[in-house]
């Protein structure tokens, strides 16, 4: 079943993901940490921490949206980051922050299509993503992607969201995903389908197990999955 952000309006889920990001991105930045009790940023951290053994020259950040996961890369003093996202709004921002934090030299915004990379083949180091790929229209084609524009030998680092599985966590984070957040999201973003999209998105999400059979499908090597903070997300890292 593909979960929509707005079910009462037409237009593919990429469409309608880019207008929803769009319609939130001068708040993204600030709810997400507040919603995650800036736990968003440990993760970001851990996930870019995997490629410190690979020194990666050139990156690739999909789903790049205000930024974030490209910043934290510069801690691998790569050369150039290029991110790409399908939302201008949310470009925008990450552009002026770029800009505000002296990175716009080293950090590269544009946009593209994660499921239809107009970059060639085997170009970069390494491709991360955060919070992305649930948000594909087509899973696999972007994973697809992302593999062919990977060197080989190259690895992919994918953070994305999961669902605890062991109770009582499962039961907490279900309340406080499904009750709190659209709460306080539409508070606070003023978008009244942004934060049941983000509980409903994970719940139909593959995560764990299922999710590392897709990267194998895909013909990835060494795949692997690192949950974090009770599974609330993952980590996953596979090779070229
Ligand atoms: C939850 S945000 C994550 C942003 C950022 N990576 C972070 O860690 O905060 C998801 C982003 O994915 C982008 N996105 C969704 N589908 C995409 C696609 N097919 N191609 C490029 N970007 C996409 C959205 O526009 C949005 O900015």
């Amino acid at each position: 079943m593909t979960v929509l952000p707005y079910k009462d309006k037409e237009g593919s889920k990429k469409e309608q993901v880019a207008e929803m990001f769009n319609s939130i991105s001068k708040r993204y930045d600030f709810l997400n940490h507040f919603l995650s009790m800036g736990i968003d940023i440990l993760w970001r951290k851990k996930a870019i921490s995997l490629l410190k053994a690979d020194k990666p020259k050139l990156i690739l950040d999909v789903a790049t949206g205000t930024g974030d996961l490209a910043i934290e890369s510069l801690k691998l003093n790569p050369d150039k980051v290029i991110g790409v996202d399908i939302s201008e709004g949310m470009l925008e921002m990450g552009r002026a922050k770029m800009k505000r934090l002296g990175y716009d030299h080293k950090i590269e915004m544009t946009m593209g299509d994660s499921e239809q990379l107009l970059f060639d083949d085997n170009k970069f180091d390494a491709v991360v993503v955060a919070f992305g790929v649930r948000n594909f229209q087509n899973l696999e084609k972007g994973l697809e992607d992302m593999r062919r524009v990977l060197k080989d030998g190259g690895k992919v680092v994918i953070l994305e969201f999961s669902n605890p599985t062991a109770f009582p966590m499962k039961q907490l984070y279900s309340f406080y995903s499904n009750a709190i957040l659209p709460l306080i999201g539409k508070m606070v973003s003023k978008d009244s389908s942004a934060y049941t999209y983000l509980p409903e998105s994970v719940q139909e999400f593959p995560f764990g197990d299922d999710f590392l059979a897709i990267l194998d499908k895909l013909g990835f090597k060494e795949t692997k999955c690192i949950p974090l903070t009770f599974g609330i997300s993952s980590i996953y890292t596979a090779v070229k």
